[in-house]
């Protein structure tokens, strides 16, 4: 099994989970490079980073030197060759079989042979991204959950094409980083988007009959145990690709109703009210008491 211990890593876009995986990564000790199509923003992620890791070590939680030695682990990088001896690379960009397809297709021209070649995808079939790869085996699915440094699942998602030493490596992987793997096989939304996706769709089915406000319906649910309400959540997973993700796995699963999308999903995105990481989506950021109760 290939032995991931410190190798280098390829994290491909520098958005909410790309940023998360990248420091991650780093703090395991990897060298870590991180490229994002969006002119600045590896370099944002990284500044970002750095209060993070700054607050941590405010707060006694995290040495200095461990937040110094991270950060240091991390270059952002302007095009993708600079990271020609990526020995795996994680990639957490759009949710959109056709562009993450056209990525692998340039990574695997570049990289070793026996890089591992991983995809954050939260629906999109494993076996469909592979398809088309000079060595479609070497991908597999690294499914991480948001906030990535603080959920500890990681779904480690085998397509058809997959060779099981792969999946382990990943597997191991993930523990390394401090995550509690599983493995999974790519069906529609693997196993906690094929369960939450009917939990989304009921919600956004009250909002649609206006039978509850995002505040009221948030409220309910956190007193019911959840950790966050659904709209919160949803706010934070970004309103652009829990969209999208609804429409993959609504597709994968023959148009089944019970999957389907939502008119209020499509408003929010139609308005740019993406969620947390724009500053709007059901609620306003920074939130206010005012927002809660809406
Ligand atoms: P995001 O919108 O925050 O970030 C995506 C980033 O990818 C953007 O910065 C964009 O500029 C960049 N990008 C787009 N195309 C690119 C390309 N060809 N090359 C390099 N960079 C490119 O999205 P987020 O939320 O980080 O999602 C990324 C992936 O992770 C998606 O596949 C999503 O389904 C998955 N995911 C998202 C979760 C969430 O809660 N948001 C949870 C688990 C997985």
């Amino acid at each position: 099994m290939t032995d991931l211990t410190n190798a280098p890593v390829l994290v491909v876009g520098a958005g909410i989970m790309g940023a998360g995986i990248a420091q991650v990564a780093a703090q395991a000790g990897h060298p870590v490079w991180l490229h994002d199509t969006r002119e600045g923003a590896a370099a944002s992620a990284k500044a970002a980073l750095a209060k993070t890791l700054q607050g941590l070590v405010d707060k006694g939680k995290l040495a200095a030197d461990a937040a110094e030695a991270a950060l240091a682990c991390i270059t952002p990088i302007s095009a993708l060759a600079e990271a020609a001896a990526a020995r795996v690379v994680v990639e957490a960009i759009v949710e959109n079989l056709e562009v993450k397809r056209g990525l692998f297709r340039d990574l695997e021209a570049l990289l070793a042979d026996d890089a591992i070649l991983a995809t954050n995808t939260s629906s999109i079939s494993v076996t469909a991204i592979a398809n088309g790869l000079r060595r479609p085996g070497r991908l597999v699915g690294m499914h991480f959950f948001n906030p990535v440094p603080l959920m500890k699942l990681v779904e480690v998602v085998s397509g058809l094409h997959t060779e099981p030493p792969v999946a382990e490596a990943i597997f191991t992987l993930s523990k390394a980083w401090g995550k509690v793997p599983v493995h999974a096989k790519s069906s529609p939304g693997f196993i906690v988007n094929r369960i939450a996706r009917p939990y989304y769709a009921e919600t956004l089915a009250l909002l649609q009959e206006q039978a509850a406000t995002p505040g009221v319906l948030d409220a309910c649910l956190r007193g019911a145990a959840f950790r966050m309400g659904p709209c919160e959540l949803m706010d934070l997973i970004g309103h652009d690709t829990n969209f999208a993700v609804t429409n993959s796995v609504y597709g994968a699963y023959f148009q089944d109703k019970r999957f389907g999308p939502s008119g209020v999903q499509r408003d929010l995105v139609d308005a740019g009210w993406l969620g947390r990481k724009n500053g709007r989506g059901f609620y306003t950021y920074p939130q206010t008491d005012a927002d809660k109760a809406l």
